[in-house]
């Protein structure tokens, strides 16, 4: 038996784990050698010399109080603590305490064996600190994401603004000059019934008949006659044009600063972007549309607008001389689809994987800034939907965008 305990005593002494045994009033009879370094470790910086006698001198928390109470009532008790040290990272420690029973089963000591676990507690404290930064340099990243969003919204906008000025500026001119025009008829018509009234008051209207008459015909009131409905009617077209063109500025535009999601009509989104760009598009292509049958999809309309826009302008801008930008829509299943192709110049096999990098662009210096798709690419993924491509050089190219009718997690019907 001795002989036994001389082995255990020699095996646990050179176990590279600490192990103490302690009295029950926590003082410590037994150090195995990789204990007497740790106590050396843990009470380095601090005053005392010699062998501490009580565990808590080696570190007043070294052993939780709770520790030995849970050790008395289930016989072990297991856990990790951190020990500041002077100035030092800390020391990590994953403890294990056993009661350790006489005969009659009454606890009379205890043992302590620990594991150091400094490294694996510094790498996780690192690891954490590192995420913590990451988190924050992502939530900048998504702001910075969100600036680009709006200003290159507010650029293209600018582009557009000239445009748009063009498309106003057509209908105001020809309301301009059909209003001079009806100046003129008013005056030509107020002259003639100043006539009819000076006949009517001469006592024998008949006797003006011929002078009226004369009258009529030289200010030419046959043609003012079939002429005024005309012009007012065309007149009120373009007002009505401009009109249409304000609100369509402002449907684009509107910043749902709230970013709310709400139902809304694609085909309303589709028609007032195509109606913004089309002085970008009307001397190059015939657009064709070809809507169909969809309900109204949960989204942010000014920003499926932008996507519309971007992915329309490049259709745009692909072509050359003339073409066809096709405009399609469809239901598949529980989710629309956007087709919008253009028979341009196409994109190289190669270059297929790169276009919706940001900043990639094959356009001359000033002219692109190679965000379009890119951004257009996170807009739709913040729908939970998908863009992809198709294109064959020479040919055309055909954008697919997918986007589910409702919202995950949304509850409306
Ligand atoms: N319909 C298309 N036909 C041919 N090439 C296209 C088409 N759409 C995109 N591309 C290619 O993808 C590139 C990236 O498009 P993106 O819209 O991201 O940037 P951009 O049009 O060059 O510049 P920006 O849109 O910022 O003004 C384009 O430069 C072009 O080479
Ligand atoms: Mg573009």
């Amino acid at each position: 038996m001795n002989e036994l305990n001389a082995m255990l005593r020699s095996v646990v002494d050179a176990l590279q784990q600490p192990v103490f045994v302690l009295t029950r009033d926590l003082r410590i009879i037994y150090a195995n050698r990789a204990a007497r370094a740790l106590t050396v470790q843990a009470t380095l910086g601090s005053q005392r010399v010699g062998a501490p006698e009580r565990i808590a001198d080696l570190h007043p928390d070294l052993l939780p109080p709770f520790a030995i109470e849970m050790a008395k009532q289930t016989g072990e008790w297991n856990g990790e603590v951190a020990l500041p040290l002077n100035g030092r990272r800390p020391l990590a420690l994953t403890l294990q305490v056993i009661a350790l029973q006489d005969d009659s089963h009454g606890v009379t000591h205890f043992s302590l064996a620990a594991r150091d676990v400094s490294f694996e507690y510094a790498r996780k404290s690192e690891l954490q600190s590192r995420n913590a930064e990451l988190e924050i340099a992502n939530q900048r990243l998504k702001g910075t994401q969100e600036q680009l969003v709006q200003s290159e919204k507010l650029a293209s906008i600018g582009q557009l603004a000239a445009g748009v000025a063009h498309e106003i500026n057509n209908p105001i001119g020809y309301v301009h000059s059909n209003m001079a025009t009806l100046a003129q008829y008013s005056e030509n018509l107020l002259s003639l019934i100043k006539a009819y009234e000076h006949a009517l008051q001469s006592g024998s209207p008949a006797s003006h008949a011929q002078t009226v008459q004369q009258l009529s015909q030289s200010l030419d009131i046959d043609f003012v006659r079939s002429d005024l409905p005309q012009l007012i009617e065309e007149s009120r077209e373009g007002v009505e044009r401009v009109r249409k063109i304000v609100q369509d500025l402002k449907d684009f535009s509107r910043s749902d600063a709230q970013d709310q999601f709400v139902k809304s009509d694609i085909h309303r989104g589709l028609d007032s972007t195509l109606n913004i760009i089309w002085n970008d598009l009307k001397y190059k292509a015939q657009v064709v549309k070809t809507f169909g049958d969809i309900p109204p999809i949960e989204c942010i309309p000014s920003e499926l607008n932008q996507v519309f826009m971007n992915i329309l302008l490049n259709a745009g801008q692909a072509i050359r001389e003339r073409g066809i930008v096709t405009v399609s829509t469809s239901l598949d299943g529980d989710h629309v689809v956007v087709a919008i192709g253009d028979d341009g110049v196409g994109i190289p096999e190669e270059l297929l994987p790169k276009i919706f990098d940001p900043f990639f662009t094959t356009k001359p210096v000033g002219t692109g800034t190679g965000l379009g798709l890119a951004i257009s690419y996170g807009l739709i993924k913040k729908h939970h939907g998908t863009i992809d491509v198709t294109s064959t050089p020479g040919e055309g190219t055909l954008f697919l965008i997918r986007l589910p009718l409702r919202q995950p997690g949304s509850n409306k019907a």
